[in-house]
């Protein structure tokens, strides 16, 4: 930013003062009125330019016929991003020019079942997917584990449950223990690093919450699933609750995460790097941006980012470097209603306008020191020239 500023800056004096004694000794003269000037020139040329940088975020479409993807997970590794599939059994990675490669096709999975959550376990070089078949087809739940490289399938362990359930979404924890949220049946099913699965957590926590039965997701309970290492838990949100819940990973006791405002719908949760916890709203096209500073006993919504009202259907949320976030529009209702074809996906850069004007005073104050250096270069090399010109008088 401003270093591409500061050489228009050095041209405009050029331009108005085409003697350079001359211009050294008004510079010197009135230096402290022109820092001024510059300063209001600078704050004029630059606001437009930084509310640009804040619109123009990165957008990567992509092609597939009918790919219709749920869940996204991003491969820090090799810098891709990993999508799964409503039918089509396939695991797909996306680069940021949306190249669209198939890494995994499972054809000994059930026809027609949807590659739902995803996760990279990079410490065991290997991809977790949550297998689900939606009605009609007969009933399916099960964690499926690729290696990252081959794309050989490790495991497939069935989740057990008595009654209709919904495998959801997957998190991972430091120990390459999965943890997968069921929708329907409000539990998390653990399944450890050799494929083992079992019922983990099936509190009553999850339970005591209200429901409105008259909204289209009431059937949707726990859903997104995000493990912070920091403390040894998991934060599941609740789509029919709007609720939040942090799980031990050690005892699987739950707390309800008490938040200044419920959420309407929320879906995927994501944990940034710097801490702030990212989750997306499909029905409302909402991302919400939660801090909390104790641990999750409590939290606040600090931004609201309105994703646009297209039918895009964002379910899920990935956090990318220090604070990067990136939101799949998949077209999830689209697909399973079933009624068009569809080629075209993307995912999305989103930028919170409130953390991009806490840049912008950043911007400002480089802009300042840049100012100030420039005015002690100046301010210098017109006593050299001052100097100079007592020599040869
Ligand atoms: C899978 O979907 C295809 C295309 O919609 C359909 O023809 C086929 O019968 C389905 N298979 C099962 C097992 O439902």
């Amino acid at each position: 930013m401003s270093c591409n500023l500061s050489p228009n800056i050095e041209q405009s004096f050029k331009s108005k003062n085409k003697n350079p004694v001359n211009r050294n000794l008004t510079m010197s003269i009135h230096s402290s009125k022109h820092s001024l000037i510059i300063f209001f020139i600078l704050i004029q040329i630059s606001s437009p330019i930084i509310k640009v940088l804040a619109r123009n975020s990165h957008v990567i479409n992509f092609r597939s016929p009918n790919l219709y993807p749920e869940s996204l997970a991003w491969d820090s590794k090799k810098q891709h991003y990993l999508v799964g599939s409503l039918h089509h059994r396939t695991i797909s990675s996306i680069s940021d020019a949306g190249i669209v490669e198939t890494l995994i096709t499972d054809t000994s999975l059930p026809e027609n079942v949807t590659v739902l959550g995803l996760t990279v376990d990079s410490r065991n070089n290997r991809i977790l997917a949550v297998i689900h078949a939606l009605q009609p087809l007969p009933p399916f739940n099960a964690l499926a584990a690729y290696d990252l490289n081959s794309g050989n399938r490790l495991f497939l362990s069935i989740l057990p449950s008595d009654e209709p359930a919904l495998a959801n979404d997957v998190a991972v924890d430091s120990n390459g223990n999965a943890y997968v949220t069921n929708s329907i049946g409000n539990f998390i099913w653990k399944i450890n690093d050799k494929g083992e699965a079992s019922i983990f957590s099936k509190s009553r926590r999850f339970t005591e919450h209200p429901v409105d039965r008259d909204t289209p997701y009431s059937l949707f309970g726990l859903n997104g699933i995000a493990y912070v290492s920091s403390g040894g838990y998991l934060l599941v949100t609740q789509s029919n609750t709007g609720k939040i819940f942090k799980v031990d990973v050690d005892d699987g006791t739950v707390r309800h995460v008490l938040l200044n405002k419920d959420l309407t719908c929320p879906d995927g949760v994501v944990l940034r790097s710097d801490g702030v916890v990212l989750v997306v709203s499909p029905e409302i096209n909402k991302l919400w941006l939660l801090k909390s500073n104790n641990g999750w006993g409590e939290g606040v919504v600090y931004d609201e980012i309105d994703l646009g009202d297209d039918e895009g259907c964002p379910t899920s949320v990935v956090a990318r470097e220090r604070d990067k976030m990136y939101v799949l529009f998949g077209y999830m209702r689209e697909g399973i209603l079933g009624k068009v074809e569809r080629e075209n996906f993307r995912i999305e850069e989103i930028k919170s306008p409130k953390e991009s004007e806490d840049e912008n005073i950043w911007i400002y104050v480089m802009i300042g020191f840049g100012l100030v250096y420039f005015l002690y270069w100046r301010f210098q090399m017109g006593q050299l020239v001052k100097n100079m010109n007592k020599k040869t008088n």
